[in-house]
């Protein structure tokens, strides 16, 4: 398939692709079975400018969208989805500030992300409030001075990390949803420090921490956007970056066809390769279809995010579903079609499938973005 991408994209995907398979695949499996963090890697990204896709022109950054992001993310993820997500989560920690902070906050913070001196985390979730975001009891008190943050923050990727995070708390309890604000905090701000680190089933390379927050004293100028738009902002961010987890999804899938075709064609069964069986080339071609319509579908909504468009709830929820089904079912079958090799930690493709079952959950559920597809749906027909 054609996708007509600029050469400018080409390029950042080729750089993204080269990378991955110099400096990531001879050390993935490591970073897995040690759960290390990647940090020279993140070196290497930072070294290659891809920190700077993502980052407006005017703060040192190449000025890049959605689909820019995404095309980063695929091709890292295509090797792994655990240094991908490190590198994920810092779009994701810096949205807010880049599309609703203050000029000075934006000055302060970005030219640095977009070096990629430091990483950026996003933090919503918390244990009364998953696909219930509104749910949050983290709280940021009016103060002379500032705001005081108490609570704690719960699977947060890149958490004890990054050195920025985007906090959402409650800043009027009275007032639900209207009453969350946006922060950003620096780690190292006295009472803010980190707790459980998280041990996962997959993307074991990157790192989910909780974040504590006692009596931590936010200055005043670290308030993103206005008081009380902090939730607004998270499900516009959230919509803005479910693109980029369907590439990740995107990227695992990829990478899951090509090593159980390179299996296929080698492994010799009934004296000849197991790729000559019709029934393994079905399966074969099945997941290649579902890869492509994945990368069809991921490409037009990031496209359409880049557009400007405001309306970009439905199709953002139906790439990352639609692409973490296929990657969840494209996994599954790769390791069928490689057997007792693809169950082994030898071979990625265990690997790949336990990193595949996270995208069908974060940032929203699949469940919880049906939902949202649906509820669009029935705006549509109650206008009709
Ligand atoms: N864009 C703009 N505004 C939105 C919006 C959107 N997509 N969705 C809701 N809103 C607004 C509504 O218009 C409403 O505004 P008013 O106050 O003016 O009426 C307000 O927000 C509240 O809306 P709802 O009543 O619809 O909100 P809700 O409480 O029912 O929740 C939900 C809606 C879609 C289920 C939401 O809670 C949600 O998205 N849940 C999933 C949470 C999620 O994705 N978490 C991921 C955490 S991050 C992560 O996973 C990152 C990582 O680790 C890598």
């Amino acid at each position: 398939m054609q996708y007509f991408l600029t050469d400018e994209q080409k390029t950042i995907k080729e750089l993204a692709r080269k990378l991955a398979e110099e400096r990531i695949l001879p050390v993935r499996a490591h970073l897995d079975e040690a759960e290390e963090f990647p940090w020279p890697i993140i070196k290497d990204m930072a070294d290659s400018d891809l920190f700077r896709v993502f980052v407006p022109a005017e703060y040192e950054g190449l000025g890049g969208g959605c689909l820019e992001l995404s095309l980063v993310v695929e091709e890292l993820s295509r090797v792994c989805s655990g240094v991908a997500i490190s590198y994920a989560a810092t779009a994701l920690g810096s949205y807010t500030l880049m599309d609703f902070g203050s000029e000075e906050l934006k000055r302060k913070f970005l030219p640095d992300i977009a070096a990629g001196k430091k990483l950026c985390a996003f933090a919503l979730t918390e244990s009364t409030a998953g696909s219930d975001a509104s749910g949050i009891r983290t709280t940021a008190e009016k103060v002379e001075g500032g705001y005081l943050l108490n609570g704690t923050k719960q699977f947060i990727t890149n958490g004890g990390e990054a050195e920025l995070y985007t906090i959402i708390a409650l800043t009027d309890k009275s007032k639900g949803p209207r009453g969350a604000s946006a922060f950003m905090v620096e780690k190292g701000t006295p009472g803010f420090t980190f707790g459980k680190k998280e041990k996962k089933m997959g993307i074991r390379a990157s790192a989910t921490c909780e974040l504590v927050f006692q009596n931590c004293l936010i200055p005043e100028g670290n308030i993103i956007g206005r008081p009380g738009m902090g939730f607004i902002m998270a499900m516009k961010l959230l919509d803005k970056s479910r693109p980029g987890v369907g590439a990740q999804a995107l990227g695992i899938a990829q990478g899951a066809l090509e090593a159980a075709y390179e299996y296929t064609s080698q492994r010799i069964q009934f004296g000849q390769a197991i790729i000559n069986q019709p029934v393994v080339q079905s399966m074969l071609a099945d997941m290649s279809i579902q890869v492509e319509a994945a990368r069809a579908l991921i490409y037009a909504a990031a496209r359409y995010a880049d557009s400007g468009a405001k309306d970009i709830t439905e199709s953002s929820a139906a790439a990352k579903v639609f692409a973490s089904d296929v990657a969840m079912r494209v996994t599954t079958d790769a390791v069928q079609l490689c057997g007792g090799a693809g169950y082994m930690k030898d071979y990625p493709l265990e690997k790949m499938m336990r990193d595949a079952k996270i995208t069908q959950i974060y940032e929203g559920s699949n469940q919880v973005l049906r939902s949202a597809v649906a509820a669009e749906l029935r705006k549509r027909k109650a206008k009709s």
